[in-house]
């Protein structure tokens, strides 16, 4: 569907039928069926799009108009329970923009007076009204349409967390709330489910739902679902005048209240606060979609009053979708260094957190066949923080039939050798040690950014020094000359010269550097740091028993057995002497114990740096003795910020940090006074 607005009424008229029809087909999987095929986000845009063109059109909007209800028809299998008072639902914020509006608004319907805002998490769950008799609780229903919920009573006695009585309570009480699956409970029944040959949940809302709508109560029970509750509707005998006061007294009552509430009076806090949520929130037991802003005073509450929707004096403040839907288009193999193959999906590229993705990981063969992923399906992909993106689960109900079924090639693409799987891995190998792919990653690797760091030694260099014979593993780059390397296409005098000189200058890169270049299994960046800083001296990595290693700090029992390994093989020890006798340094100069400037000091890092990676960053601070964390709070020293920086320099900025840029860090490397 296009994205331009309609010019004419006629235009708006048919173009709203049409995202009507999408958007109750839709609702009806979502609401009604629990199988949703879109995300959240994607439904939000058709909402958005067609109150956009309602709101410009007035004149299209019918009364069946999604846009006019809150939810869909309660489903058969359950007695209908009309609520006592209605409950809404929430108009959505995506910027910061859209809260400053929202601030807007509110400050204008209540003729300057002082505002404050309670932000809570917004739980990703289904919400939920209780209706307390004299404290006993005597029913329980969903949302429905707003007006009219399915009577869930049975099962939401089953959450064990939710008291049948309540103490001092008043005659009558309407509590709303959110019923949700805590992640843990989620991932216990997706692998019974599993083990069971049954199908998956595709996340803990949909499984709560599922749960929560079960027609036998015992089915419930056994899925520990949880609730908070975050308000109240109808009430007699009690008089309260904030929303935090009316947190606070359901507190009192027994009920549980999610104590991740923070009271503002600025709009900018309230988006600082939100935006410092979206990087913690995979921090918490359960799942947040987002933070709800409210307006804390009840009498403020009642003098802006509702939309046909929503409460003018409420907002959600939505996450940017972390799920889409898109096509495989193909599924291709790579074999990496240590000779794994890996499937990967190409996709029918598609917007998602912010970046176009156009790939994302099978993992192996087992992923794909308990997803059933088949080339040409319809597929749910998902992304968290900085990770690569995965695919959920494919839509199967949407296949047309001309989708083919992958499997692994017998014969590794590259090298055309057997390909074995060990008896309990997951991953299928070419075990051929020449394997090209395999020499050729290696390589990579080798030259690569965090590890040797060769500059102007691209992948495509590399292909050419390995394919013409120049070399065949990492020590002999240090015997290839400028005038040999000259000789590859598309390399110019100029250029060879270059990176003989490059490959020359990364023989005294340093033993943290090599031992991550060597490739070492589970030898990342920091452990190779730890080792080196640790030995300062390759001989003495090499005669380290698994004990000596799993006794320094942050080594586990699996670096430790695989560094063993490393150092128990010939072939391993003969480059080694190699790289040796090329002249590559193969010691670290211990820390200078009284020279550790940034001892006792946690940083951390946003956005990109002109010229240090992320780790490089790491490496260094942590070689001067400082910490690096992942988000920022009252304990952070200094915020080292680069470009397109996020909120944590926001909340530096809210929390009064000291703000570096990479100079000034670097400047602060060097000495042992502070600086800022
Ligand atoms: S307040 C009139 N607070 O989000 C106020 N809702 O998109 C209505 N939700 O229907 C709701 N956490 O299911 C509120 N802390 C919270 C919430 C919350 C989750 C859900 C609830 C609501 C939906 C609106």
């Amino acid at each position: 569907m296009s994205e331009k607005l309609p010019g004419n009424t006629e235009e708006a008229a048919s173009v709203a039928a049409e995202l009507r029809k999408e958007i109750n087909y839709h609702s009806q999987r979502y609401y009604v069926e629990d199988a949703p095929e879109i995300t959240d986000a994607q439904f939000d845009v058709l909402m958005r799009r067609l109150l956009q063109i309602e709101t410009l059109f007035p004149e299209v909007t019918t009364a069946d108009s999604p846009t006019q209800k809150v939810g869909a028809q309660p489903a058969a299998g359950f007695g209908p329970m009309a609520h006592p008072t209605p409950m809404f639902s929430l108009g959505n914020a995506f910027s910061r923009e859209d809260l400053r509006a929202f601030d807007a608004r509110v400050r204008g319907g209540l003729d300057g007076l002082p505002v404050e805002y309670v932000v809570e998490h917004k739980i990703d769950g289904l919400a939920i009204n209780l209706i307390f008799e004299n404290g006993r609780l005597v029913r329980s229903a969903t949302r429905g349409d707003g007006q009219v919920g399915e009577d869930v009573s049975a099962n939401v006695r089953t959450i064990k967390s939710l008291p049948h009585r309540l103490q001092d309570a008043p005659p009558f009480l309407e509590v709303r709330g959110e019923v949700y699956m805590p992640r843990k409970e989620f991932e216990r029944l997706n692998a019974a489910r599993e083990a069971a040959g049954e199908t998956l949940f595709a996340n803990p809302r949909n499984a709560a739902a599922g749960s929560l709508r079960q027609l036998d109560a015992c089915v419930t029970a056994e899925r520990a679902l949880d609730i908070f509750v975050y308000g109240i509707g109808a009430r007699e005998g009690i008089a309260l005048s904030s929303h935090s006061d009316t947190l606070n007294y359901l507190a009192k009552l027994g009920l549980k209240v999610n104590t991740n509430f923070q009271i503002f009076t600025e709009i900018e806090a309230v988006a600082d606060y939100c935006e410092s949520w979206m990087e913690r929130r995979s921090t918490l037991g359960y799942d947040i979609d987002g933070l709800v802003i409210k307006l804390n005073s009840l009498e403020g509450q009642r003098r802006l009053g509702f939309t046909a929707k929503d409460p003018r004096w409420a907002i959600a403040y939505k996450f940017p979708a972390e799920q889409a839907v898109t096509r495989v288009e193909d599924i291709f193999v790579r074999v990496g260094r240590t000779g794994v193959l890996t499937p990967t999906a190409i996709l029918q590229p598609v917007r998602l957190a912010g970046t176009t993705v156009s790939r994302a990981t099978l993992h192996n063969e087992d992923f794909i066949k308990e997803k059933d992923i088949r080339i040409g399906d319809a597929v749910v992909i998902h992304k968290a923080g900085e990770i690569i993106p995965e695919v959920i689960r494919s839509l199967s109900e949407q296949r047309t039939g001309t989708e083919t079924i992958f499997t692994l090639p017998a014969e590794c693409p590259e090298c055309g050798q057997q390909v074995v799987r060990q008896v309990g891995e997951s991953a299928h190998k070419c075990i051929n040690p020449g394997c090209p792919a395999q020499q050729r990653e290696g390589l990579f690797h080798f030259v690569s950014r965090d590890a040797m760091n060769i500059d102007g030694l691209g992948p495509a260099v590399v292909t050419a020094m390995l394919e013409s014979g120049l070399v065949t593993d990492a020590a002999d780059l240090y015997s290839v000359t400028a005038e040999k390397l000259s000789k590859l296409e598309r390399m110019g005098v100029k250029s060879a010269a270059n990176v003989q000189a490059a490959i020359a200058a990364s023989k005294g890169a340093g033993l943290s550097r090599l031992l991550f270049a060597l490739g070492i299994r589970f030898v990342g960046v920091k452990a190779a740091g730890q080792l080196a800083r640790h030995f300062g001296d390759i001989e003495k990595v090499k005669e380290a028993s698994f004990e000596e290693l799993t006794a320094i700090d942050e080594i586990g029992p699996k670096i430790a057995e695989s560094v063993v390994a490393y150092f128990a093989s010939e072939d391993n020890l003969e480059l080694i002497e190699k790289l040796h006798r090329a002249g590559v340094k193969l010691t670290e100069e211990k820390p200078d114990e009284t020279n550790v400037p940034l001892a006792g000091k946690t940083f951390v890092l946003t956005g990109t740096l002109p010229t240090l990676t992320r780790s490089e960053a790491t490496a260094r601070i942590e070689a001067a003795g400082g910490k690096v964390a992942g988000s920022v709070s009252k304990k952070t020293h200094y915020v080292v910020a680069g470009e397109e920086a996020g909120s944590k320099l926001d909340k530096a900025r809210q929390l009064g940090i000291p703000i570096l840029d990479e100079q000034e860090l670097l400047l602060l490397l060097q000495t042992d006074t502070t600086v800022v």
